[in-house]
C-alpha cells in the first residue's frame, strides 16, 4: 500500500493535526512532496511559529513560492490573515449599510483585531479561500498549530451557526413587528424586504457550506500524527471523540518515530481498535534531522501503509 491512499482521490483539502511536537510539520512536507509527484499541490502552513519552510529546506513567507514542479508552498502570516478578513468584513458592513455611516467602523479595527478567538476566524477565512483553488492545486494541504487550536477551527461553523440562528430568530421577530407597524399605518398589508434578515440567511448558508467542507469525508481527509507516547496517543482521541459528534472523521493516522519493538506493535494495535476506520502508517524515527526535500524523499521509501 501507498501513501496514495491517504489522499483525496482527485483533489481536496488534507488537514496535518496532533498534539505540539508529534512531527506534524515534518509529517505535511512529506506528504506533500509526495502529492505533488502525483498532482499539483499547494502547501501551507497555519502555525504562527513557523516550521514547514525549515523543513523543506526554503525560505517560505506569506506569498507562494513554487519550491518544486508541481509544488507551491507559504507560510501564513497570521496577523496578515486576520488583517485581510477584518478589512473584507468591514467593507461588508459599510457597503450593506450605508445608513449607519455614523457609526465609525474603522477606529473598532485595532480592537477588533486583538479580540479572542479572531485569529481561528481568519485561519477558517484563508483555509475556505484555498478550497476555491481546489481546481489549480488538486491536494491542498495544510500543517496546523496544536490540537487545542485546531478543534477549535475545525468546530467554529457549529459555534457560529448557532448564534447566526439566535440572531436570525430575533431579526425575523423585528421584521414582523416593522412590518404590522407599517401596515397599520398604510391600512393595508406591506411587506418588508428586510437587508439584515437576508444578510445573516447568506452567512448561515456560508455557514452551512464550511460544515459540509469538515464533513464530506472523501474531499476533506483529516490526518491525525502522534508518536508511541502516551500524552499525543490521548490527545489524539479526544479531537477524534469531539470531530465525531459534528460528524467528522479521522481518517488516517501516522505513528511518527516509529520503531518496531514491543512497543511500536501495542501502540498498532491499541490505535487499530481505536481507529478501526483509519489507515495507519508508519514514519519510522531516522538517525538524522529531516530538513530538505532530499531527506524527505529518503523517509518516503521507508514508510509503511497499513
Ligand atoms: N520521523 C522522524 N525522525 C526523526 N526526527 C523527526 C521525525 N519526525 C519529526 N522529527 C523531529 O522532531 C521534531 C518535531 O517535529 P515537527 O516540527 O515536525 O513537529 P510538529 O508537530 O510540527 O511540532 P509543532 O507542534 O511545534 O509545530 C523536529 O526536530 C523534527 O526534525
Ligand atoms: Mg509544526
Amino acid at each position: 500500500m501507498t501513501l496514495s491512499q491517504i489522499l483525496p482521490k482527485e483533489k481536496g483539502l488534507v488537514m496535518i493535526v496532533g498534539k505540539g511536537g508529534v512531527g506534524k510539520t515534518t509529517f505535511s512536507a512529506i506528504l506533500s512532496i509526495y502529492a505533488s509527484k502525483q498532482l499539483p499541490t499547494f502547501v501551507t502552513s497555519i502555525d504562527p511559529a513557523h516550521h514547514l519552510g525549515d523543513v523543506l529546506g526554503y525560505k517560505l513567507e506569506h506569498r507562494e513560492k513554487r519550491i518544486a514542479e508541481n509544488l507551491i508552498a507559504n507560510e501564513a502570516d497570521i496577523d496578515e490573515l486576520i488583517r485581510e478578513y477584518l478589512s473584507k468584513s468591514i467593507n461588508l458592513l459599510k457597503n450593506s449599510y450605508k445608513d449607519i455611516t455614523a457609526l465609525n467602523l474603522d477606529k473598532y479595527f485595532d480592537t477588533l483585531k486583538d479580540s479572542p478567538g479572531i485569529e481561528i476566524e481568519a485561519m477558517l477565512h484563508y483555509i475556505v479561500s484555498l478550497v476555491r483553488k481546489v481546481d489549480e492545486y488538486k491536494y491542498i494541504i495544510v500543517d496546523t498549530p496544536a490540537t487545542s487550536i485546531t478543534s477549535r477551527l475545525i468546530g467554529l461553523p457549529w459555534v457560529q451557526g448557532v448564534w447566526v440562528d439566535n440572531l436570525i430568530d430575533l431579526r425575523s421577530k423585528i421584521a414582523g413587528l416593522k412590518e404590522v407597524i407599517e401596515s397599520v399605518k398604510a391600512g393595508k398589508k406591506v411587506t418588508i424586504d428586510d437587508k439584515i434578515l437576508k444578510e445573516l440567511i447568506q452567512m448561515r448558508e456560508e455557514i452551512e457550506r464550511n460544515k459540509k467542507l469538515f464533513m464530506n469525508s472523501d474531499f476533506t481527509k483529516i490526518i491525525g500524527v502522534t508518536t508511541t507516547e502516551k500524552l499525543p496517543i490521548v490527545d489524539l482521541e479526544r479531537l477524534s471523540n469531539s470531530l465525531k459528534n459534528r460528524g467528522i472523521k479521522i481518517s488516517s493516522v501516522v505513528i511518527n518515530k516509529y520503531k518496531k519493538d514491543e512497543n511500536g506493535l501495542s501502540v498498532i494495535n491499541y490505535l487499530k481498535e481505536k481507529f478501526p476506520e483509519a489507515r495507519l502508517i508508519l514514519v519510522p524515527q531516522m538517525n538524522y534531522e529531516v530538513i530538505s526535500i532530499e531527506k524527505i524523499e529518503k523517509v518516503i521509501e521507508k514508510i509503511e501503509v497499513l
